[in-house]
């Protein structure tokens, strides 16, 4: 085993957007990073990658195998990888379907269950990056709507299932920020355009997202400016409807 005295985060999706921000931004605050992505990252990022298909059993059990063997210990663990779609239901491909609910849904809660042992050690700290999504329906987005949603109330009841061993689980929903997630997104459309909505950054996210889980706060909400708007969307869901057929031209 290393002899680590640093605090170790593991990182998913560290290659790109917002989990290489938030790999950066744990090591700026002392913590000795495991990368988990399929491409390597660049090396400011983490000091340690290991390559790894999340939706692949196998190569999920031999990465949290490595950290165990070779750290020891897992102060906290990101589940940040993802792919969002830009489909109706009525479009989007049962392939396409499991594919984001494989990477999105069930690698984070897999991986998170291999490594409850070595975040139990140090009572350590469980973030899941979930999405606005998770509270406000988009047309087109059902697919990610549904598997964010899904991971929200992972997040929610783990937390409670975990609190007597000294664990603590962070949602976070992240609104719209540029990191081009959605050049990479399954299914046929892309979202409209919507300029002069740019004032998010993947950096500032990073920073609200390490404060948040010293905090041990239940959920983040980032830009500040989308809770209004989940309110909004709770309360007039009729609003919402109308706005989104218009949107995206559903007739
Ligand atoms: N950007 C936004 O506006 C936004 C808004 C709300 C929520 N989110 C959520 O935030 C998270 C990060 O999004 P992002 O914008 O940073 O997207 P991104 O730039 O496309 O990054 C996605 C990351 O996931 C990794 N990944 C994809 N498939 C993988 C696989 N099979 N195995 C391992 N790693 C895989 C990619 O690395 P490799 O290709 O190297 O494997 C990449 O590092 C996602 O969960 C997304 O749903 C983003």
């Amino acid at each position: 085993m290393n002899n680590v005295t640093s605090p170790v985060a593991v990182v998913t999706g560290a290659s790109s957007g917002l989990g290489r921000a938030v790999a950066r931004e744990f090591r700026r605050n002392g913590y000795t990073v495991i990368a988990l992505c399929r491409r390597a990252p660049e090396p400011e990022t983490a000091d340690r990658f290991l390559a790894v298909d999340l939706t692949d059993a196998e190569q999920r059990a031999r990465a949290a195998a490595t950290i165990e063997q070779e750290f020891g210990r897992v102060d906290v663990l990101v589940n940040n990888a993802g792919i969002g779609s830009y489909a109706t239901w009525e479009e989007l491909s049962e392939e396409e379907l499991r594919r984001e609910f494989e990477l999105d849904f069930f690698a984070p809660v897999e991986l998170t269950r291999l490594l409850l042992p070595s975040l139990e050690k140090v009572r350590g700290s469980i973030v899941n990056i979930s999405s606005v999504a998770a509270h406000v329906p988009v047309g087109c987005m059902g697919a990610y709507n549904a598997v964010k949603a899904a991971l929200r109330m992972y997040s929610l009841t783990l937390r409670m299932e975990v609190a007597g061993r000294g664990i603590h689980v962070l949602n976070v929903c992240p609104g719209r920020i540029d990191t081009g997630f959605s050049t990479r997104a399954l299914g046929g459309r892309r979202p409209p355009e919507t300029p002069g909505r740019t004032s998010s950054s993947a950096e500032v996210f990073a920073q609200k997202l390490f404060r948040a889980c010293r905090k041990h706060r239940r959920e983040l909400v980032y830009p500040g400016w989308y809770r209004p708007v989940i309110w909004f969307a709770r309360h007039f869901p009729g609003v919402v409807e109308r706005a989104n057929r218009r949107i995206w031209r559903l007739k």
